[in-house]
């Protein structure tokens, strides 16, 4: 998702994550993945205060103008009755 810059900062990003959480919690869905550029701090704080939870980090997995960047993977997990693999 994404905001033009002079919308960023009003509450927007927190507005249109809520309502796509609860559109995705509703039609049934219990996993959210997303990933994230390393240096986007505005974006993994409002995804942490969300409750998604950091799994992974795909080292320099982008090189712009030779530079280096990590993309971390982040999910959102509902709890439910799990069978996991013998
Ligand atoms: C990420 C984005 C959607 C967030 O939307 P937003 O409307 O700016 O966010 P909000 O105003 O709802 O603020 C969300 C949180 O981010 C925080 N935040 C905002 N700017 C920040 C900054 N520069 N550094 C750290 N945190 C910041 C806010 O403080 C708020 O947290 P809080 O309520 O705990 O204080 C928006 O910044 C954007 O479009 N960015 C460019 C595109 C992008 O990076 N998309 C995500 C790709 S994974």
């Amino acid at each position: 998702m994404g905001l033009l810059p002079e919308f960023r900062g009003r509450g927007l990003g927190t507005r249109l994550l809520r309502e796509t959480l609860d559109a995705a919690h509703a039609s049934g869905l219990s996993r959210i993945e997303l990933e994230v550029y390393a240096s986007n701090q505005p974006a993994i704080h409002l995804y942490e205060r969300f409750g998604f939870k950091h799994e992974g980090c795909k080292r320099q997995a982008r090189i712009l103008d030779g530079q280096a960047e990590d993309i971390l993977c982040m999910a959102l997990v509902t709890p439910r009755s799990c069978a996991s693999a013998a």
